[in-house]
């Protein structure tokens, strides 16, 4: 018989491997892998359970909020208090970081930032969506209440992140700076399975994900990487395929498997990108570096060495097989 490994299993024996963890770590997952299970169920019912379009507020980023936007964000919010070993998030749904302030939580070692839903324009129309998490030590003094300083780091500073993708099968992928594994949801029996273990993308792809329809305000260097996919070249394998979902997680999760480039660049629209930096971008460019890949946000620049300034600052994302970040790079560099 097919062993089966969960993620709670596969978690346990992790720590085994580092004598000094303390258990902090597998409780905080366990209020991620919750909180998925109970969005994967209203998310597979969103149709019939008045869970789809908006709720008439803008959130911070000025962004109409989905009702899901809404129903994640709590439910993640909730699912992190419960442990004493949060102290605070930031999320993309929230203007300021949130404090929790029982007392387990103010001796909590971690913070945690989240893009509770991501893709919330394709709920509506049953295209897939996910959650985004990153987990970072706190900087501030364990007891006391955190600070902004605490969600202000580098990524490079990441304890861990992953993504929850609710596709045709619910997936958690997560990485701990040990490589990046992935679990498959099985509903039947209410537990995540070890199914993509090590993921690596490949180091070259034939895949190319961006909003074309913003062609016009893009710089000139990404214009003409996007008709170098187009080209058609026997050797390169080109022209490539054009695939975008408009969920980064979606698009992300295709080309970490496939191999494929993944790009939201600056244009004139977006000065600085559409995606938020410590929510979307960090998150993304841990797991893809883990995976074997590349996430710059501008020639030379990797996001992981960004130090950030504000909470939803925005950041362009260049992510995806080495080699394609290399030639685009290559291009933003010679034409800008
Ligand atoms: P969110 O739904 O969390 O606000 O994120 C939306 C992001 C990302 O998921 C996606 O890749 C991108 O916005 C799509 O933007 P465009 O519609 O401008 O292409
Ligand atoms: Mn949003
Ligand atoms: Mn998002
Ligand atoms: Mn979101």
């Amino acid at each position: 018989m097919e062993i089966i490994k969960t993620l709670g299993e596969f978690i346990i024996d992790r720590q085994m491997d580092y004598p000094d963890a303390s258990g902090e770590l597998t409780s905080l997952f366990s209020s991620i892998r919750l909180a998925a299970k109970i969005l994967h169920r209203e998310i597979n019912k969103a149709g019939l359970a008045d869970l789809t379009g908006a709720v008439g507020s803008e959130n911070v980023q000025g962004e109409q909020q989905q009702k899901l936007d809404v129903y994640a964000n709590e439910r993640f919010k909730n699912a992190l208090a419960q442990r004493g070993v949060i102290c605070g998030i930031a999320s993309e749904e929230e203007e300021q970081f949130v404090k929790f302030e029982e007392t387990k939580n103010l001796e909590g070692k971690y913070v945690v930032l989240i893009d509770p839903l991501d893709g919330s324009s394709n709920i509506d129309v049953n295209v897939s969506v996910g959650t985004i998490f990153s987990v970072y030590h706190r900087v501030s003094p364990l007891g006391s209440h955190v600070t902004e300083e605490d969600f202000l780091q580098p990524g490079n500073k990441q304890v861990a992140a992953g993504y929850v993708i609710y596709g045709s099968s619910t997936m958690l992928v997560y990485t701990t700076g040990n490589g990046v594994n992935g679990f498959t949801y099985d509903p039947t029996i209410g537990v995540f399975c070890l199914s993509h273990p090590n993921l690596h993308i490949p180091e070259d792809g034939t895949i190319y994900s961006i909003n074309e329809g913003n062609y016009v305000h893009f710089p000139e260097g990404v214009k003409k990487y996007i008709k170098y996919c187009q080209e058609e070249d026997q050797a390169t394998k080109r022209p490539y395929t054009s695939r975008y979902i408009g969920s980064l997680v979606s698009d992300f999760h295709r080309n970490l498997i496939k191999g494929g480039i993944y790009l939201y660049p600056t244009s004139s629209r977006y000065p600085n990108g559409k995606l938020r930096l410590l929510y979307e971008c960090n998150p993304m460019a841990f797991l893809i570096e883990q995976a074997g890949g590349k996430a710059i946000a501008n020639p030379g620049q990797r996001i992981l060495d960004i130090e950030p300034t504000q909470l939803h600052q925005r950041c362009p994302l260049i992510v995806g097989s080495p080699k394609m970040v290399d030639k685009v790079e290559s291009f933003i560099a010679e034409f800008g």
